[in-house]
């Protein structure tokens, strides 16, 4: 059979298209990417003398940034759920940056008491934190309670980041200028507020819907506690890296995994989708900047109207400091 005759044969000639085309589209993505993304290596900041803390990163996104803060001088304290994968990502950390100021410390942000019990070892590691990151999220869980009677999505992505940067505030304040970056999402346009959802009850969610509501919680709690915040020296803000092929569909049905894995070669690697995290820990320009949230591209962004609202933060806020028994503390 010849070659003509081969490609003529629809199976055959489509299999050609795609092996051609393939590549040249995520050739184009990537030329895309190369020109629009933040210029992170023109960046000469500095972090030696930094403490940083990266919630989640042992994968993905929080790897990628811990790694890029750790290459610029920076003690990174890697805080992950699992030793296991936490130790891996550590040592390949290490191997690629020869830096010997990663610390390990093991934290499960879905519950309150692991956290209170990584803060008070990690306030004897380092009295000053310069840079808090978080980072870990999940989604695709349905509705599922913690052993604490928190909604398990809610609880690892509003939750957990509100709790751990409110114990850490001390230690934010003492080192002088500080950051927090909380790592939202674009799905929080898809969200609404419903204070009820964070104890697994409250209004009807679609598939995945926890998670773009948990990420509009992030945005109002970024926004209220920038207002608290003011003077002190600490800013913080939000960010979306984007669409960025990691791991975070890995609890989603095959099929969203299936489809996430088909359109890949169109989303971000971790480090591009790295890039806006690290754009709002290390950018000079926004030095003072605080409350915001940024786009994909860096750009500040108005967050949903629903985050915006001072009352609903003001009670989301109260609600929240109940469930946490930030209240009860001395
Ligand atoms: N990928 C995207 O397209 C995208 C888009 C918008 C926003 N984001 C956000 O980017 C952030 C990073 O996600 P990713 O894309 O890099 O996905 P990823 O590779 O799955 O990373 C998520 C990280 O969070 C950790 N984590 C999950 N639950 C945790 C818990 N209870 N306690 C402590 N750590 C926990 C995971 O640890 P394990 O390995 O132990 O599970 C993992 O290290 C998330 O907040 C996500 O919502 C991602």
């Amino acid at each position: 059979m010849s070659l003509w005759s081969l490609l003529s044969s629809p199976v055959w000639g489509l299999g050609f298209v795609l092996l051609i085309l393939v590549p040249l589209l995520r050739l184009g993505v990537q030329i895309w990417y190369k020109i629009h993304l933040w210029d992170l290596q023109g960046c000469s900041t500095d972090l030696t003398g930094k403490t940083a803390v990266v919630t989640g990163a042992n994968s993905g996104i929080g790897k990628a940034v811990s790694q890029e803060l750790a290459r610029r001088g920076a003690r990174v304290i890697l805080a992950c759920r699992s030793r296991e994968r936490g130790q891996g990502a550590l040592t390949e950390i290490q191997a690629a940056t020869r830096s010997n100021r990663l610390l390990l410390g093991g934290v499960d942000l879905s519950s309150m008491a692991s956290i209170r019990s990584f803060v008070q070892w990690l306030l004897r590691e380092s009295p000053e934190i310069h840079l808090l990151v978080n980072n870990a999220g999940v989604s695709g869980f349905p509705r599922t309670r913690t052993p604490e009677g928190l909604d398990l999505t809610f609880a690892t992505n509003y939750i957990g980041p509100f709790l751990l940067t409110n114990l850490l505030q001390g230690a934010l304040q003492r080192a002088g200028s500080a950051r927090v970056v909380n790592v939202s999402s674009f799905r929080q346009a898809h969200g609404y507020i419903d204070e009820e959802h964070l104890i697994g009850a409250g209004g009807p969610l679609t598939f995945n819907q926890n998670y773009d509501c948990s990420k509009l919680l992030l945005a109002s709690f970024t926004g209220r506690l920038a207002q608290r915040l003011q003077g002190t020296g600490v800013t913080v803000n939000s960010v979306s890296p984007g669409v960025v092929y990691t791991g975070i569909m890995k609890n989603s049905p095959w099929l969203y995994r299936f489809l996430f894995w088909l359109l890949s070669i169109f989303f971000k690697n971790s480090k591009q989708g790295a890039i806006p995290v690290l754009y709002l820990c290390l950018a000079k320009e926004l030095d003072g900047i605080s409350g915001k949230y940024f786009s994909s591209s860096c750009v500040i962004t108005l967050p949903p109207k629903a985050a915006r609202d001072p009352h609903v933060a003001q009670s989301l806020w109260n609600t929240t400091v109940r469930l946490t028994n930030l209240d009860k503390m001395d």
